[in-house]
């Protein structure tokens, strides 16, 4: 099989990714909620077995905090797991919940990300999407709360928002979930609002964009064999396994006629989680609820002949692309405004899109020998 080579060269990625690891902050410590836990924490994730969930016990682990990964398997894999705390379960078995928080009295806060994720099948298959991300999700909280684990990092998903004009979204913008998966989402945006207003509960709600890339230090990754994302299709393209990449959808209103997104690195996504755990009570303090949503996003949105030149300036060749009509569902699309996060999260995205499709590149060259690939 064909490696990638990308612009970057060199033989040892893991080494160029480390420096630049050091040189980007943890948090950059400054915005309007005061950090609760200057000290270590334990952080129970589920999902964290994934690809989002997995990066983010890395970015916990280098913040001197502790991760209790909770994860079926049902799609993450054993190896991004290695040698954490982990327990090999559902979220909604509650009396492994109970084990774990009698193991671990001294969690602090849960960050929730075990959920299906895949939008076709979520149309296909409603009824599954239904019962794991939000029935499960219902009694994990409940499970949580009876036992005082009353904090609450629960990942939302862009892909909750109607069309603006602009583009831009904020966390007012108005909503129109069009998926099964996304629908899911919002129902338990509403059910953990319900539900903090009425118990002790309280939830962080983190409405992530479209993230890209690896971990810096390249241990962790995407790891579907055929990604279905537009960076996993032009890598997918690059490396001559597809004969075109497909614009699908060229005449919207957009700069050039191609969907907008909003690409952020995977590693800055991690690193807001680190954020909204040290802050949890300052966050809520600060905007006097009980709970509350925050986007998380870069704050540009990129077109996807613009993700094209970006992808065969980082690549160093052309990619060899076919237009087409937009498929079933698809959406112009959006890009978020981060002023929320920057005010109460003290964070932004560091890292450029660049360096998030070179880290997928570096990542596609590496993860055949984590996960045995061929
Ligand atoms: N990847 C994206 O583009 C994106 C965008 C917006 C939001 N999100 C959200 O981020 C979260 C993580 O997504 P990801 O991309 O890392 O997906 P992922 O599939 O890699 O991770 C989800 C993990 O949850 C686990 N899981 C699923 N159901 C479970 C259950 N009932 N009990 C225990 N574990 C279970 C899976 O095994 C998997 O490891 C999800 O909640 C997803 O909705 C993802």
């Amino acid at each position: 099989m064909a490696t990638f080579q990308t612009s970057r060269g060199g033989d040892d990625p893991s080494a160029l990714w480390s420096d630049f690891a050091a040189a980007v902050p943890q948090t950059d410590r400054g915005g309007d909620a005061p950090l609760r836990y200057p000290l270590a924490m334990k952080i129970l994730v589920t999902g964290g077995a994934g690809y989002i969930g997995s990066i983010t016990v890395t970015a916990l682990e280098q913040a001197g905090h502790t991760p209790i990964v909770l994860d079926s398997l049902l799609k993450g894999r054993r190896e991004f797991v290695r040698e954490r705390i982990f327990y090999e379960g559902d979220i909604a078995d509650r009396e492994l919940v109970r084990r774990i928080v009698n193991e671990h009295p001294d969690l602090d806060c849960t960050i929730h990300m075990a959920a299906r994720i895949v939008v076709p099948e979520s149309v296909e298959q409603p009824y599954e999407y239904y019962r794991d991300n939000v029935a499960k999700s219902l009694e994990l909280f409940d499970e949580l709360r009876s036992l005082g684990k009353t904090r609450i990092v629960f990942s939302s998903s862009a892909s909750v928002y109607d069309l603006v004009d602009d583009y831009e979204v904020d966390e007012t913008s108005p909503l129109a979930p069009t998926s099964p998966y996304a629908r899911t989402k919002r129902v338990m945006e509403m059910a953990l609002e319900d539900i903090s207003a009425g118990t002790d509960l309280r939830a962080v709600i983190l409405r992530y964009f479209n993230p890209i890339g690896s971990d810096p230090d390249l241990t962790s990754g995407g790891y579907d064999r055929e990604p279905s994302h537009v960076v996993g299709q032009l890598m997918l393209t690059a490396q001559g396994l597809k004969d075109a990449f497909l614009i699908t959808g060229t005449g919207y209103p957009t700069r050039d006629g191609t969907g907008i997104r909003d690409y952020i690195h995977v590693w800055d996504l991690a690193r807001a989680h680190v954020a909204a755990v040290e802050r949890f009570d300052g966050i809520l303090d600060a905007v006097g609820a009980r709970s509350t949503i925050i986007n998380l996003g870069t704050g540009e949105g990129v077109t996807v002949r613009e993700l094209l030149a970006a992808f065969e300036e980082v690549y160093g060749a052309s990619v060899p692309t076919r237009e087409a009509p937009p498929r079933p569902g698809d959406a112009v699309g959006a890009y978020a405004n981060v002023d929320k996060a920057r005010d109460l999260l003290g964070w932004r995205s560091s890292l450029s899109l660049r360096d998030g499709i070179a880290s997928s590149l570096d990542w596609g060259r590496k993860r055949n020998e984590i996960l045995g690939f061929d």
